[in-house]
């Protein structure tokens, strides 16, 4: 089948001194909650690191929290319960268990989001990954997660598509998938003037979930740099001392 390769795409957090735009990233967690999080799930992200990663006050983090209901238990006589949830919960799964989840959407589970922008992404043979090691390219992700969302089409002369699914030529197991087309335009409420297209909405949600999948990325990258900031200087000093070392005595 016809494999669309996901257009690279601008991202804040690209390259060497690339941060997350939060108010983008705010959008995208708005994406996430009104539409895709009646089925994917986002269970390794607790709610209290929207705190220091979106911008977010304590009180606004406890009051998004205390929207979802969480499992806990058991309880004094051994009974599982479930209660609002708390800052330091997880975003829980919308569906009780993994078969629940497929019998829903005709048999394919959706997929937890915790680390999807970290799961695809451009596949990398030899010999391209000796240049990741000098220039990483880590955004394949959300440019697949932008490319499938903005993707979905009318399947080609001669296609079938299985009952069920839906095509999208960007889909990297087959070419029609179990999810529908999640977003149309003005779907979502954005407040701060940015354009509710579902270009925008996928661009802002790829990056929210890139932000999901990797919550240091600037600490790292500014811990990167300092350290080839610090092996320069020490280079040019072990040179320094190499040459005062051997240097020839008459
Ligand atoms: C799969 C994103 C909303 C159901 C996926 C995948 C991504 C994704 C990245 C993985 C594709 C792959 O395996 O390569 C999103 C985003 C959403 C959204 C960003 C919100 C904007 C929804 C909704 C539903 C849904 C609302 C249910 C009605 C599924 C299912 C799959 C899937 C069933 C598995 C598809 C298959 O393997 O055939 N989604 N999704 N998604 N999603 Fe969504």
């Amino acid at each position: 089948y016809p494999l669309h390769k996901p257009e690279q795409q601008d991202w804040t957090f690209a390259g060497l001194f690339g941060h997350y735009d939060k108010g983008q990233l705010q959008r995208g967690l708005k994406v996430y909650t009104e539409v895709c999080s009646a089925c994917h799930s986002m269970e390794l992200v607790a709610f209290r690191t929207l705190e220091h990663g979106l911008g977010y006050s304590d009180a606004q983090v406890k009051a998004f929290a205390a929207n979802y209901e969480v499992q806990d238990g058991p309880n004094g006589d051994g009974e599982m319960f479930t209660r609002k949830a708390v800052p330091s919960d997880h975003f829980p799964s919308p569906f009780p268990n993994k078969e629940a989840a497929a019998a829903a959407n005709n048999g394919a589970a959706p997929p937890d989001f915790s680390l999807i922008a970290k799961a695809r992404g451009i596949e990398r043979g030899f010999p391209q990954f000796v240049f990741d090691i000098f220039w990483p390219y880590q955004e394949g992700g959300p440019d697949y997660i932008h490319a499938l969302l903005t993707g979905y089409q009318e399947p080609p002369e001669g296609v079938q598509v299985a009952e069920g699914t839906h095509y999208n030529p960007y889909f990297v197991s087959a070419s029609a998938l179990a999810m529908a087309k999640p977003l149309s335009d003005d779907q979502v409420t954005y407040d701060d003037g940015a354009p509710q297209t579902v270009d925008q909405y996928a661009r802002d949600v790829s990056a929210f979930l890139m932000w999901a999948a990797e919550p240091h990325l600037e600490d790292r990258k500014r811990t990167g740099f300092m350290v080839m900031v610090f092996l320069l200087i020490f280079t040019g000093l072990i040179y320094l001392t190499k040459k005062s070392v051997y240097a020839s005595k008459d």
